[in-house]
Order: C-alpha cells, then sequence, then structure tokens
C-alpha cells in the first residue's frame, strides 16, 4: 500500500517523537529532515527498526537534504529552538523567525502542494511568518496549540475526577501562552457540563494549571521542553488531513473576519480535511469569551508587528 509521504522538519524531541507516532499510526511515509549532520539519519534508521516488532509498513528515512521534502502531502516544522526555564516563549522570537522564515520559502519552494502545519514557539508568531513567506493560502498554514492545551485541560480534569480522559471533552482557544482561551462553557465530562463536577475554584486553578501547562514541565524538564503531548497533538491533526475526517479542531488559523477578527492568527475551531483548513467553525462564545479571544488576538497582533520589526533590523 502506497501511504502519503510527510515530512517532519527537525529530528528533536517533538519531531522525532512525531515521526515515530506517524509511522506507528500507519499515517505515512516519514522523511525526517535535520541540519545536525547524522541526527536525523540517525533516529529513523532506528525507528524503521521498530517496524517488525510494532508492525507498522511505512518506511522511516532521515536526511540533510531539504530536497526530501519533494513530493510531501504535509509538512510539519518542528525545527527551532525550545524553552529554558524562566523564559516564555516569546523569548525565542528572533532566534526562530530567522529558522521558520527560510523553512516556509523552501517548503513553498519544493512542495508547493503541502499543507504546512508548525510546531516551533511562538507559535502563533511563526504561523504568520510561515503563511506569509510561503505565499501558501490560509487554508494550507496552520499551527498546532490548541489540541494540545486541551489535552492538558482534559488529562487535569479527569486526573482529578478518576474518569477515563476520554470521557472529557472542551477547548482551548486562543493565543499559546498566558492568554489563551479555555471555554468553560465547552467543558463537559461524560456529557455533562464540568460544573457540576467541579466547584469554580478548584476549576479555576486546573484553568490556570492548563494556562502553565508547557512551563511546569520546562521547569521539571530543565533541558528543553514537552514533546509526547506536542507530538501526539500534531499528529491527531495531520491524521484528520491525510484521513480526509473533516474533523473540528482547535488549531491557530489565519483569521478573515471570523470571530470579529481579521489579518491574525489565533486558535479557533477548525474542520480538518485533504484540504486542510476547510472552515473555520464560529462556535458561540459568551461574552466574556468573546473580550478574552480579543484581547489574546489583540496580543498576537502586537507580537506580528513587532516581528516585522525584528526582521527589518536584522537585514
Ligand atoms: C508547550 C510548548 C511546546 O506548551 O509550547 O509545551
Amino acid at each position: 500500500m502506497t501511504l502519503p509521504h510527510v515530512t517532519v522538519i527537525g529530528a528533536g524531541q517533538v519531531g522525532a517523537t512525531t515521526a515515530h507516532l506517524l509511522a506507528l499510526k500507519g499515517l505515512a511515509d516519514v522523511t525526517l529532515i535535520d541540519v545536525v549532520e547524522g541526527l536525523a539519519q540517525g533516529k529513523a534508521l532506528d525507528m524503521s527498526q521498530s517496524a517488525p516488532v510494532e508492525g507498522f509498513g511505512g518506511s522511516v528515512r532521515g536526511t540533510t537534504d531539504v530536497a526530501a521534502l519533494a513530493g510531501s502531502r504535509i509538512v510539519i516544522v518542528t525545527a527551532g529552538l525550545a524553552r529554558k526555564p524562566g523564559m516564555s516563549r516569546e523569548d525565542l522570537l528572533a532566534a526562530n523567525a530567522n529558522i521558520i522564515g527560510p523553512v516556509a520559502e523552501r517548503v513553498a519552494k519544493t512542495a508547493p502542494e503541502a499543507v504546512l502545519i508548525v510546531v516551533t514557539n511562538p507559535l502563533d508568531l511563526m504561523v504568520a511568518l510561515a503563511l506569509q513567506r510561503s505565499g501558501f493560502p490560509r487554508q494550507r498554514v496552520m499551527g498546532m496549540a490548541g489540541v494540545l492545551d486541551s489535552a492538558r485541560l482534559r488529562a487535569f480534569i479527569a486526573q482529578r475526577l478518576s474518569v477515563p480522559p476520554t470521557a472529557v471533552q472542551g477547548m482551548v482557544l486562543g493565543s499559546h501562552g498566558d492568554l489563551m482561551v479555555p471555554l468553560t462553557s465547552s467543558i463537559t465530562v461524560h456529557g455533562e457540563p464540568v460544573t457540576t463536577r467541579l466547584p469554580p475554584g478548584e476549576l479555576e486553578g486546573i484553568l490556570q494549571r492548563t494556562k502553565d501547562g508547557g512551563a511546569e514541565i520546562v521547569a521539571l524538564l530543565k533541558q528543553g521542553s514537552a514533546f509526547y503531548a506536542p507530538a501526539s497533538s500534531v499528529v491527531e491533526m495531520a491524521g484528520a488531513i491525510l484521513r480526509d475526517r473533516h474533523a473540528v479542531l482547535p488549531a491557530c488559523a489565519w483569521l478573515d473576519g471570523e470571530y470579529g477578527l481579521r489579518g491574525v492568527c489565533i486558535g479557533v475551531p477548525v474542520q480538518l480535511g485533504a484540504a486542510g483548513i476547510e472552515r473555520v467553525v464560529e462556535l458561540p462564545l459568551t461574552t466574556e469569551e468573546r473580550a478574552a479571544l480579543a484581547a489574546s488576538a489583540k496580543q498576537v497582533s502586537d507580537g506580528i508587528r513587532n516581528l516585522a520589526a525584528v526582521q527589518a533590523s536584522a537585514k
């Protein structure tokens, strides 16, 4: 069976875990690319040797050569620096912009039909940059954050209530940072509103822990940031596209009037299928949620302006 070709750029923890999950789930023939000689090749060789044990048939290849992007259905970009303890995602702006800008240009040249999924932080700004530098339509450029932030929220609630993690549903929208917007009204446990199961004070604590979810792991690891849940999250998005599932997942998308926002990219529910973002799903938000989303979008807009200034001064 021929599988679609998915390329993962960056063979660090997130990239390698993503590549392995794509292979394990039988979703793709995977190419892992990294600038560090031997890194992608070594990890890919190792993964391909798990195939007889795990029983997957797809190939996993590693290379330093970006020409291997050719023919990709999806390109997942994980390249860039990760946070160290005490750093915000925004502290990575200049360094990672210098990586993502050229990568997006290269993807546009070598895999012009691909869907581009960005994972590198600061997420919302790197998606804006990738969109601009690839010249791709907004349907084919998105960022992974909402699935991860929602998964953290769902995991914390499931642990607290001792229910299976999949019994908890809920979405986190907005930017991937301090101003993320958990939709409290959307959170259910076995279909019941979470507010019937948890007192407001406790729910508030869980929402705050979700917002700090990345930093909590950075502080524990000391070197690098989270990668298991980020990889699972981006593979969920890739699976929806590769299998044309029309699944509605929260993801960072460029808005053109949806939610009353324009010229900014931010986490919103999107329907994902073979073409990429088939539509932005406009949920009815409470007044408070709408205001929180607008505040989050304002922060991203300011960031996009700052990014333009950083890039102009680097020229
Ligand atoms: C996190 C990083 C990947 O949230 O942004 O863990």
